[in-house]
């Protein structure tokens, strides 16, 4: 459930702007101080910069099961595996904008991530839809290629999905041209991207 009680609307004119949103990013590469690790943070930076609260999660210190379909999930509103999974799925309950960065694997995210995505199947039980209906997703994808094309088939995927799960994927961060461990900070625009994307988060209704 997004977490009305933790923000704190101000009347600028006419308009309310949200001032307390929660930020939570996921960042699913294994290489720490990669390209993803950084602009995931650098996005959090940027929300923290406008009032936001921020919390993160590396999926590759987390033991997260494979989804097996059981669909357990949907009549119990919970999942059979009691794994690192279920702190995820409370983060995400509770958050107003999720940041899910993933470098480009094969053309797609990486497993780790695909992994942790099926088992957003919790979040397409009746009752638990509620939990990320509505909920805005940040999209954050590194990549080697010049070419924009190749983050195709992972864009398809994540729109397909979330817009399946009734999420609104509020931005895309895709970044052409990255390979190098941490690589990414020398491109500036990119950075400052990022933290605007961020910043604008939690203040643009
Ligand atoms: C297993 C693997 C598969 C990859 N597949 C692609 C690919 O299909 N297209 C591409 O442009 N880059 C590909 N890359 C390069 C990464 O996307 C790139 O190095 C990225 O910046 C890594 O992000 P990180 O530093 O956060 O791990 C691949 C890298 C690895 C390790």
């Amino acid at each position: 459930m997004s977490s009305k009680l933790g923000r704190i609307n101000v009347k600028l004119g006419e308009r309310m702007w949200n001032t307390m949103r929660k930020v939570f990013g996921i960042i699913g590469s294994p290489r720490r101080n990669g390209n993803t690790d950084i602009l995931v943070n650098r996005v959090l930076e940027g929300a923290r910069s406008a009032g936001g609260e921020t919390d993160l999660a590396h999926l590759d210190e987390l033991v997260i099961e494979q989804c097996d379909g059981c669909h357990r999930c949907w009549k119990e509103k919970r999942c059979r595996w009691q794994d690192d999974m279920v702190e995820i799925y409370d983060k995400i309950a509770e958050s107003d904008v999720i940041v899910l960065g993933t470098p480009v694997y094969w053309f797609g995210p990486s497993a780790m991530m695909k992994g942790c995505l099926d088992r957003f199947v919790f979040f397409n039980g009746p009752e638990t839809r509620s939990m990320v209906r509505g909920k805005r997703v940040i999209l954050v994808v590194p990549f080697e290629d010049e070419d924009l094309g190749t983050a195709d088939p992972l864009m398809d995927m994540f729109e397909r999905s979330l817009s399946y799960l009734e999420m609104d994927l509020y931005d895309t961060l895709l970044v052409p041209g990255v390979t190098r461990k941490g690589e990414v900070r020398d491109k500036s625009g990119q950075m400052d991207r990022a933290y605007e994307i961020g910043r604008e988060s939690v203040t643009v209704r």
